[in-house]
């Protein structure tokens, strides 16, 4: 699939079956999450652009590198928060701003409830977040918030995707590279992922 990095990797694999599995508590998902935010952020973050430096090591001076761009973690609430600690851990320096969107549970429409988007998303190299890409409504309409906030570099980030949601993003926001860890079978009658791992945000924040 264009403009799609399915990160397959061995390690990647184990944490999804913990999160997968209905047994999974509420302290092993969470650690689940981060543990594969991580590894998501790695990849999300390869094509940071960087700006040379000079470091001075104990012996002499040598070449060093720097950001030249501002990472800017923007998770969709509420779900997107359970990457956010991952991702962060890998990138300490990141900002984080918040797009508040639940699914309508009739329509499966996206409702927007909060914006805070720091400044500097202009410039910045921004990480869309949300573990579950199911119709893609959410993700979608938390991307035009970014662009018509002035956004021109992001990059969506998901655990789970459905081929439908992929389709609906590559409509929408064909300039946004997608980077998940899987690409499930199909959504069923209530626009849920099959096999998925069922409502992120009530796993994740132990709600449901
Ligand atoms: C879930 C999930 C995504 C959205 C995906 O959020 O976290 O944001 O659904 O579905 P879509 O691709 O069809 O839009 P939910 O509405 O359950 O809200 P929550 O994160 O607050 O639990
Ligand atoms: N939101 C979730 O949390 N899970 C799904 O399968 C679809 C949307």
């Amino acid at each position: 699939m264009k403009n799609v990095l399915v990160v397959d990797h061995p390690i990647v694999h184990l944490y999804l079956t913990v999160l997968r599995d209905k047994t999974t508590n509420t302290a092993s998902f969470r650690r689940a999450m981060a543990h594969i935010g991580n590894i998501l952020a790695y990849h999300a973050l390869s094509e940071l652009p960087l700006k040379e430096t000079t470091v001075e090591t104990p012996i002499q001076s040598t070449k060093g590198y720097q950001t030249a761009s501002e990472v800017i973690v923007v998770p969709i609430l509420r779900a997107g928060l359970s990457l956010v600690d991952g991702i962060i851990d890998f990138i300490p320096e990141a900002k984080v701003g918040h797009v508040g969107v639940y699914r309508d549970e009739t329509t499966h429409e996206p409702v927007n409830y909060y914006d805070n988007l720091p400044s500097g998303i202009k410039k910045g190299y921004n990480l869309v977040v949300d573990p579950m890409l199911a119709t893609g409504g959410s993700a979608s309409h938390a991307i035009n918030f970014l662009k018509e906030s002035g956004a021109e570099n992001i990059r969506f980030v998901s655990l789970i995707a459905a081929p439908e949601g992929v389709e609906r993003m590559q409509n929408d926001h064909p300039d946004v590279p997608i980077i998940t860890a899987a690409i499930d079978e199909k959504l069923n009658d209530q626009a849920y992922i099959i096999p998925g791992l069922g409502d992120a945000g009530d796993r994740y924040f132990g709600t449901s």
